[in-house]
């Protein structure tokens, strides 16, 4: 079964094509970074323009790419939530348009469903029952992951995202948005040792994180004259190292399992190295998407469509547009409403 994916939840607009078969046949992005950056945020009304002036075009882009015609998609998947409201309409509006002039069946995908099985795009690729990471910039989550659709939060954030958190660090050092990798390549130049962050609510049990605190120590130790690429690498450190204590909590909670890290933090490479070595210190195995699919991208929601659609998910033309907020732990095996 070949489907197209259409991601527009937040600031970039992708297509993507994939094959239950063949696996991934083509996928396209375009990034509204460059509209957005002199803000120093996402512009949500700018957001939803673009997505309309941008998304027909990626999505005949992709299917050229694949050397398809448009008859021949058997499905139409779009990320229905969590995103931006008026950002997700379009994506949402598009595909349903389409899907019904095809007679196609349309797919609601949750976007950090998406992120959560981008893994599966990469070979080798984690098999379920998984232990997942997933850090963003408007999410960081534990999850259980028992199977397709059965996700079981076992912490996240009580504030800011881990990639709000860079995000925002960023900004004050002048470092552009959004600025989560220009962070990190500052922090290869600096000291991590110089400056010693908190490691935000490790004293206490459980897998719940806090991130804003660490942002004000960033403002607080700047405005002291640190040096921003100290600065940069003593938040990273502190980052890297609170997410990997509460990853060997989780999985000392549910036992021996792989590791999967998804989302746009998970492009990082500290990181990841400290995802590497927790797990060969627990013996299992570590998994992630590629860097293009770690950041947002369609490859992840035309997976989970194909996925669901294989698993007798039911039309969803009929669904409202979107929804802003969505728990993950909300959805339900395919099939299974
Ligand atoms: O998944 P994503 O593309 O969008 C959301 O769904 O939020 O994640 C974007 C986030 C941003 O906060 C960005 O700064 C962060 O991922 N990010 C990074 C790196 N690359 C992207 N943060 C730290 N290190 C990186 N290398
Ligand atoms: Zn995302």
């Amino acid at each position: 079964m070949r489907v197209l994916g259409i991601e527009s939840s937040c600031d970039e607009t992708a297509a993507a094509l994939y094959c239950s078969d063949a696996g991934l046949l083509s996928h396209v992005l375009h990034s509204q970074t460059s509209t957005h950056a002199r803000y120093g945020g996402v512009v949500p009304e700018l957001a939803s323009r673009d997505h309309v002036r941008k998304i027909a075009g990626l999505v005949r882009e992709a299917l050229n790419e694949a050397g398809l015609a448009r008859g021949e998609i058997d499905a139409v998947a779009y990320t229905a939530g969590p995103g931006l409201l008026g950002a997700l309409m379009v994506g949402a509006g598009f595909a349903k348009g389409l899907a019904l002039s095809l007679g196609r069946p349309a797919l609601a995908v949750h976007h950090m469903e998406g992120h959560l099985l981008a893994p599966l795009l990469e070979s080798p690729a984690p098999s379920f029952p998984f232990l997942a990471l997933l850090v963003s910039g408007g999410h960081t989550q534990i999850v259980d992951v028992r199977g397709h659709g059965d996700y079981r939060l076992l912490g996240e954030s009580i504030d800011d995202a881990v990639g709000e958190a860079f995000d925002k660090s960023a900004k004050l050092m002048g470092l552009g948005y959004p600025g989560g990798a220009a962070l990190s390549a500052l922090a290869r130049t600096g000291d991590p040792k110089r400056l010693r962050f908190a490691r935000p609510m490790t004293d206490r049990p459980g897998m719940d994180m806090s991130f804003s605190g660490l942002k004000t120590a960033v403002a607080v130790a700047l405005s002291g004259g640190a040096e921003p690429a100290d600065v940069a690498a003593g938040f990273e450190a502190a980052v890297v190292e609170t997410l990997t204590i509460k990853m060997a909590r989780a999985l000392r909670a549910v036992g021996p399992r792989p590791l999967v890290a998804a989302g746009g933090v998970a492009a990082n490479e500290p990181l990841r190295r400290a995802l590497v070595a927790l797990a060969a210190e627990h013996d299992v195995a570590v998994f992630f998407p590629r860097l293009a699919f770690c950041t947002d991208n369609a490859a992840m929601i035309a997976l989970a469509g194909a996925l669901r659609l294989s698993a007798g998910e039911q039309d969803a033309t009929s669904a409202f547009g979107g929804l802003a907020r969505w728990p993950l732990a909300a959805l339900s095996p395919p099939g299974r409403e």
